[in-house]
């Protein structure tokens, strides 16, 4: 049995937008600390490159933005869940982060003027978010990546499955993984290690994200003893193209396209007559679902859909600004949007939740970090604004990767003992690849991916929820007597794709346990049986903690610097 045994100060899991800053932060902080990036796929195939629309930075006091005011969008687009000391941290050092980008080559749209061009964005009251086209996360992967090349200190190891981490004393040691190209359990000692894993969006069927966004560093985590925020608080974003559930950005909306109904009704002038298309999402994608549900939208063959109009605005602008969208729309549904709208409906997108950290990217375990989608630092609270996403990457990636610089100056190595590197590698392939059970893991994904959608969805209510309960616990039991057909080591994607399947499952849990008790309606978690948001009861955070029976709740208070809650209206 071979087991390959590295070192490296700090271990970055993730090669997205923000393990990629967090190592490039490291690498710049100190040219001494032996950086490792580790990933299940190459980094400029990461989930990050989906990113479509933007990022928000305010780059214009002048023409009058101001850091409050992106505070405050971003704090009332949260429904007031946010942590108001983390938010107003971000909105001033996102500016920073565009202009570094730019700096490193990112290439950002500009305007006539040739200065950094912005665009409208979903809840934002400014012109603030900077974009390349539709492509801006493909753009600042590639730029990020391209930057990482220049630091020696900076190893990948591409193509490694993380299978656990090791904690001694509350402090982290260290990771194992699984080198997909021989199949052979690799171990990380590691004074310092930042997790940058995203998000859980795969648990729901029809979702915008890529097939590898399973929460692994989520789960993995979360069974090592850090708290999950927030969990049940999952973004629909209104317009993921039908059938795939690519995501149409919201950009189409900003450049000026419209939502109709079967009528040709622009209907969101009934539920947000201000903002109308560029309310937040939790609000336009209720609207559309109401749509859909109320029997006006418009009959196609995968089911009810509502139009994204973009014929008016001519080929030149959608040519220019919304290339990706062309091309995808006429690519996977046979639509031209130039001369037609392009079918869609609301999709998971965003996972609100996270691991639990501080602002500064710290969790509950010394030298754990989490930054990106895997956090819950927590800024987005019960709702993500538009381009808050990637802007956060870079924010916390940054913060994360300096902070673990610090943290490891003067430390020495606690080492993964022989004994815990054979009892892993027992683990994963003795008794998880070796086991002969009669259940179907692909069988158990599905399903979960279909109670997910039906019972988790836009619109929530407790016996439904209830329901969701049981059946996502019959999954489990299932999934404890699963076969994985292929026994073989070197690039083994059903062993993989099972264990993933397991990080899933405990991740359902947790969004439902918490989504069953937090009984209000607030952001983007809406119950049928509780359309009010409740200040008095629920104006705190959920932390679900792991135990072998299932998650157990507790709940802490929001941080409230300078802006009460208000009624939410746009
Ligand atoms: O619609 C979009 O382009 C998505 C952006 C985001 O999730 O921030």
């Amino acid at each position: 049995m071979i087991m390959e045994v590295i070192k490296h100060d700090i271990v970055i899991i993730g090669a997205g937008l923000a393990g990629l800053r967090a190592a490039i932060a490291s690498a710049e902080k100190s040219r001494d600390v032996s950086i490792a990036i580790i990933a299940k796929t190459y980094p400029i195939r990461c989930h990050s490159v989906c990113a479509e629309g933007g990022t928000a930075a305010v780059l214009r006091e002048d023409e009058g933005d101001n850091f409050d005011l992106h505070a405050w969008d971003t704090i009332k687009g949260s429904d007031f869940l946010a942590d108001q000391d983390a938010v107003e941290f971000f909105v001033r050092e996102i500016p920073k982060e565009i202009l570094r980008l730019d700096n490193w080559g990112c290439p950002w749209s500009r305007r006539e003027d040739g200065k950094i061009a912005q665009r409208a964005f979903g809840g934002m009251s400014f012109n603030r978010t900077v974009f390349a086209a539709d492509r801006t996360g493909f753009h600042e992967v590639h730029t990020l990546y391209e930057r990482c090349l220049m630091y020696p200190n900076i190893t990948r190891y591409d193509e490694y499955f993380v299978t656990n981490i090791f904690i001694e004393d509350n402090s982290i040691k260290g990771i194992s993984a699984i080198n997909l190209r021989n199949g052979e359990m690799t171990f990380f000692n590691a004074k310092a290690v930042i997790l940058a894993t995203g998000g859980a969006g795969r648990l729901y069927g029809f979702t915008t994200y890529s097939h590898q966004v399973t929460g692994d560093g989520l789960a993995i985590a979360y069974r090592a003893g850090v708290a999950l925020k927030d969990m049940e608080f999952v973004q629909f974003h209104p317009t993921g193209l039908i059938p795939s559930g690519i995501l149409m950005t919201e950009a189409c909306r900003s450049e000026g396209g419209y939502l109709r109904n079967r009528d040709g009704e622009r209907f969101m002038k009934r539920y947000a007559p201000e903002k109308m298309e560029l309310a937040p999402r939790d609000v336009v994608s209720r609207a559309m679902w109401t749509e859909i549900i109320e029997g006006r939208g418009i009959d196609g063959p995968y089911g009810s859909y509502i139009a994204l109009d973009l014929t008016h605005l001519g080929e030149e602008k959608i040519n220019e600004r919304l290339p990706l969208i062309r091309e995808a729309a006429r690519k996977f549904s046979g639509i031209d949007p130039v001369d037609e709208p392009i079918p869609v409906k609301p999709v998971a997108h965003y996972t609100m939740g996270g691991l639990h950290t501080n602002m500064f990217t710290e969790t509950t375990v010394k030298g754990l970090y989490a930054a990106g989608e895997v956090s819950a630092v927590s800024i987005h609270g019960a709702n993500r604004l538009g381009s808050n996403s990637t802007a956060e990457c870079l924010v916390f990636g940054r913060v994360a990767g300096e902070k673990a610089v610090e943290y490891v100056q003067g430390k020495s190595f606690a080492e993964i003992t022989k004994e815990e590197r054979l009892a892993e590698e027992k683990r994963v392939f003795d008794e998880f690849l070796g086991r002969s059970g009669d259940e179907n893991p692909y069988e158990i994904k599905k399903a979960l991916n279909e109670v997910m959608d039906r019972y988790f969805w836009i619109f929530r209510n407790g016996d439904e929820m209830k329901e969701g309960i049981k059946r996502i616990q019959e999954l489990k039991r299932k999934y404890e007597n699963i076969e994985i057909s292929d026994k073989s080591r070197g690039f083994n994607t059903q062993l993989i794709h099972a264990m993933e399947i397991g990080f899933m499952l405990d991740l359902a849990e947790v969004v439902a346990f918490g989504a069953y008790a937090r009984e209000e309606s607030r952001g983007a978690h809406y119950r049928l049986d509780y359309p009010k948001r409740d200040d008095e009861r629920w104006l705190k955070h959920t932390l679900a903690h792991f135990t072998p029976k299932g998650p157990k709740l507790d709940y802490i208070p929001v941080t409230i610097t300078k802006w009460q809650p208000v009624e939410r209206k746009y």
